[in-house]
């Protein structure tokens, strides 16, 4: 999870890499550092810090303009605390090679007792350090090559990895490798860029580079040389990123997610469009190559977080209109059993940065038992989608902030459109039918819109709940998972506890729960639904124990009186929950401004979770 930077080129590279640092806190703010070339053959600049970027900046009180390479960190701390001298980069004993990591070294306390036997002296408790000792004993051996000495290194290491390194003998040359965990190249004009992700360098160039599954990259300002661990040169794939600069900005609003949140009548519109022909078709040209889809006897959606709510919404729209039997499992919790999959088992995934560990792994133990994966994912060229045997991307455009929002509505989306697509090419629906559903899809965009446009009561009500101590998130059907997001977004983003309920569980145990003034947040299910009233009087039941009830309703649906009510649109019910979560988001987003957290930085998280 660390985000990762590297810069060579003809700029003072300081600004370059801070500027890639604030693009890529959200993957991790525990702390931050750099690390420069100056004078060949003499120590590297370092300066490191704890806590947020805020703090190296203040410690940078020089542009160093003759430093025209360098790495940057930012780290989600996971071997050793997150203090000054666990800070990333690491350096070799003569202070002329620097490391930055984002990963796992598995075998490092092997690594570790070795280097230290071999007399080098270790001022960190981390992992990534062992690296850094061996590569300065490997650049050596390899007669002053770094790219030669990564290459050696990297198959001693066990684990997921991107490293970079750069060693002041040859100042302008970055060497990165990567295994398991992101790192894309931007390849500029006299000057090159290496990321974990293209944000870092879209203020300067839209030309990127996929890098393989343990691959060497060797970067100097005017070249870029990419080898397998073997050393054979590989091409890598070239590609344009499709989003400007701006759109990894705040644009005038307070926080990310708040643009997030605004920017997902547009996200929806954007996944849709080219997905439909003009005769009210699914278009899906992702999967006319995997027959395998069609002729499914079961679907097994796995993923994580956010994204496993997606698949458990997705499975109702599967199940009901392309009649296959749908099961959602938590990546972390599937790979680790001994799952039956037959040959008639499709997986899908869905991830937002189709990086994360669990979730690709998931998908690899999928792949081993012979079944077909289809990934769902919003990062162009990540590993997850590299991997798959099909890949539909959401367009809902660069998340930043850490709670997903904007790149969790687009996956449902995507689940609604394989599901209309099976049920379309197997005849499940009626055509009829599926041009009905695909008028309910693209209506979508402006109804989020309404929500949004009259959410100023929701907000200010929402800051009106500030002291609670717990909120209950009551569902049924597809408002299940919904209230399971609900209750997710309120405790990463308020620090609170929130939990999400089935409606029908309620009296096997949660009702315990309710006390005088307890917020519950309860999404109805539409007027025509038979779970109406079995939704209704959950309320009543809660309200009797003194419950402070919010409720979310379309439009058209009689709900319970003295509770508070938000109104959605009217929509199919198991496209419902695309409204229903918009609101749920809203109120954590101002509960957690009220009680003073860090909504886009919130305290443990980082974005993309690449350790298991
Ligand atoms: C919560 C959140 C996380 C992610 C989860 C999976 O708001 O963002 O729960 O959904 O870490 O991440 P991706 O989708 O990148 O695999």
């Amino acid at each position: 999870m660390c985000g990762i930077v590297g810069y060579t080129g003809e700029k003072a590279a300081l600004t370059p890499v801070l500027e890639g640092l604030r693009r890529l806190e959200y993957r991790g703010y525990d702390s931050a550092g750099v690390a420069l070339t100056t004078t060949k053959g003499e120590k590297l600049f370092v300066e490191k810090k704890a806590g947020k970027l805020a703090n190296l900046e203040a410690e940078l009180n020089d542009s160093h303009d003759n430093s025209h390479s360098g790495i940057g960190h930012t780290r989600w701390a996971t071997h050793g605390g997150p203090t000054d001298s666990n800070a990333h980069p690491h350096l070799s004993n003569d202070g002329k090679l620097a490391v930055i990591h984002n990963g796992i070294i598995e075998n490092y306390l092997e690594l570790r007792a070795e280097l230290e036997k071999r007399g080098h002296k270790f001022t960190s408790e981390t992992d990534t350090e062992s690296v850094a000792h061996l590569l300065s004993d490997a650049v050596t051996k390899n007669g002053g090559d770094l790219a030669a000495a990564m290459r050696a290194v990297c198959n001693e290491l066990r684990g997921s990895f991107t490293l970079l390194a750069i060693h002041s003998d040859s100042p302008e040359r970055i060497v990165g490798a990567r295994r398991n965990s992101p790192l894309v190249v931007g390849v500029g004009k006299g000057e090159n860029f290496l990321a974990s992700d293209v944000s870092a360098f879209i203020s300067y160039t839209k030309s990127a580079l996929e890098l393989g599954q343990d691959e060497v990259v060797d970067v100097t300002p005017s070249g870029v040389i990419v080898t397998n661990l073997a050393g054979k040169v590989i091409t890598p794939r070239a590609y344009e990123i499709t989003w400007d600069a701006s759109a990894a900005e705040r644009g005038g609003y307070p926080h990310f997610m708040l643009k997030e949140i605004f920017e997902q009548p547009k996200s929806i519109a954007d996944t849709l469009l080219g997905r439909f022909t003009e005769n009210s078709q699914i278009a899906i040209g992702e999967l006319d190559n995997l027959p395998e889809l069609l002729s499914a006897e079961r679907i097994l959606i796995l993923a994580c977080g956010t994204a496993y709510h997606a698949g458990l919404i997705g499975k109702y729209a599967i199940e009901t209109w392309a009649k296959i039997p749908v099961d959602v499992e938590l990546a972390s919790e599937f790979r680790y059993r001994d799952p039956v999959l037959t040959k008639k088992t499709v997986v899908i995934t869905i991830s937002q940065s189709g990086e994360t560990m669990d979730t690709l792994m998931a998908a690899r133990h999928a792949k081993s038992l012979g079944a077909k994966v289809i990934s769902i994912c919003n990062t162009n060229g990540s590993t997850i989608p590299r991997e798959s045997d099909a890949v539909i991307y959401t367009h809902a455009g660069p998340e930043i902030a850490v709670a997903s929002t904007k790149a969790l509505i687009t996956q449902i989306i995507a689940t609604a459109l394989i599901a209309l697509y099976i049920a379309d090419k197997n005849g499940a629906l009626k055509p009829s039918e599926v041009s009905g559903l695909i008028e309910e899809l693209l209506a979508l965009p402006a109804k989020v819109e309404q929500i949004l446009e009259t959410a100023e009561p929701l907000r200010e009500m929402s800051r009106g709940f500030k002291d609670a101590t717990s909120v209950l998130f009551l569902g049924r059907h597809v408002g299940y998972p919904a209230a399971l997001e609900g209750a997710l977004k309120l405790k990463e983003l308020a620090y609170m506890h929130a939990e999400g309920f089935a409606g029908g569980e309620l009296k096997h145990g949660p009702i315990a729960l309710i006390e005088s003034g307890t917020p519950v947040i309860a999404i109805m299910p539409p007027q025509r639904s038979e779970l109406r009233e079995k939704m209704a009087s959950n309320i009543q039941e809660v309200r009797a124990r003194g419950a402070n009830v919010i409720v979310i309703a379309d439009s058209e649906t009689v709900i319970p009186a003295d509770v508070h009510v938000i109104r959605i649109p009217v929509s199919n019910q198991l496209l419902q929950p695309i409204l229903a979560i918009v609101p749920l988001q809203i109120f954590a987003y101002e509960m957690a401004v009220a009680r003073g957290s860090d909504v886009d930085q919130p305290r443990n998280l980082a974005k993309s979770v690449t350790v298991e």
